[in-house]
């Protein structure tokens, strides 16, 4: 038989890493790191089988754990010792997030990028401020343009903290173009955002909302996240956050949103970031308990399949593990 074209002859041992066309690199990763005011030992998270919510004063340990297997970027997510109405814990001088970037900046030399939201700080559990009603009705909605200003001030805060980036995830409609006229206005131009700038509202959130302790008391974020439905709506919703300044560009979650990463790849030019979100990771964990999966191979095999469809960084629980083994 005279094939001419074998495409086998480059799977072999020895060439195919030559002709490889997406690649894993510990720099390439972000850790995301709990910290919660509330507690003074590590929590485990059940959900999220190896992440921890760590008490401040421990901050920095967790860091420098991350920093050992080479990943870079930690994202830092902070459970507030009290909620109210309005999230108020979010911007305080004296928060958690602000508290465990200062000793994070200080001790360690990870790349610090903070979420900026309010759903962990609202003792409803939105991400803004909600409208006057009975508490409890479903039909209540997060106010858009009064949830602006705390976000503003949620993210200077982060900055004067020593944040390298802010990373706002409320899918607030104008986020990112208040923030960055926040930050400019009080001399940190040089501080980037990595917009969420597709967020889906997506049931894969889940394990991150016992974590984080995040979730809504009522209703959902249907009126404010994006409808899984939804691709070119995506592209839309990226566009406006390149018109107001977003650095990176990131799509949330990852896994089964593949076709928005590679469609925010093909049309924009900035970095693209993926968020493999808690669920794409609790439920690997919980293949591989039941010895249905092998873990290893299956969350590497995620992670390649994300920067195949044009993530340039990852935001992922997988992050230290698989770095370890690059
Ligand atoms: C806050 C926020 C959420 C996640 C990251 N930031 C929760 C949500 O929108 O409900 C989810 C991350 C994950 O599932 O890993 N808005």
């Amino acid at each position: 038989m005279n094939l001419t074209h074998r495409p086998r002859r480059l799977r072999r041992d020895g060439v195919r890493s030559l002709v490889s066309e997406a690649s894993l690199d510990a720099s390439d990763l972000i850790a995301p790191v709990f910290v919660d005011a509330t507690t003074d030992e590590r929590q485990p998270i059940p959900s999220m089988p190896g992440h921890e919510r760590v008490p401040v004063e421990e901050a920095v340990d967790r860091v420098a754990a991350v920093r050992e297997t080479g990943v870079e970027a930690v994202m830092v997510f902070g459970i507030p010792e009290a909620k109210d109405e309005i999230g108020s814990r979010a911007w305080a001088d004296d928060g958690v997030v602000q508290r465990a970037v200062r000793a994070i900046t200080d001790e360690t030399d990870a790349y610090v990028i903070t979420d900026v939201c309010l759903c962990e700080y609202t003792d409803h559990g939105h991400c803004g401020v909600v409208e006057e009603g009975v508490p409890g009705d479903p039909t209540l909605t997060v106010k858009n343009d009064e949830t602006l200003d705390l976000l503003r001030e949620t993210a200077v805060s982060h900055a004067e903290a020593g944040a390298d980036m802010v990373a706002p995830s409320s899918m607030t409609d104008g986020m990112v173009g208040a923030i960055r006229d926040g930050l400019d206005g009080n001399g940190f131009a040089e501080v980037p955002i990595m917009s969420y700038a597709a967020k889906y509202e997506s049931a894969f959130y889940g394990p991150f909302r016992d974590a984080a302790d995040g979730a809504p008391a009522f209703g959902d974020r249907r009126h404010y996240q994006m409808d899984p439905a939804n691709a070119r709506e995506a592209m839309r919703e990226v566009a406006l956050d390149v018109e107001q300044g977003a650095d990176v560009l990131l799509v949330k979650p990852a896994l089964p949103y593949l076709d928005i990463v590679s469609g925010v790849r093909e049309e924009f030019d900035h970095p693209v970031a993926a968020y493999n979100v808690s669920g794409e990771y609790a439920m690997l964990h919980a293949a591989a308990e039941k010895g249905w999966l092998d873990l290893e191979a299956v969350a590497h095999e995620s992670l390649l399949s994300i920067k195949r469809a044009g993530a340039d960084l990852i935001l992922t629980y997988f992050a230290e593990d698989v770095a370890e083994r690059l």
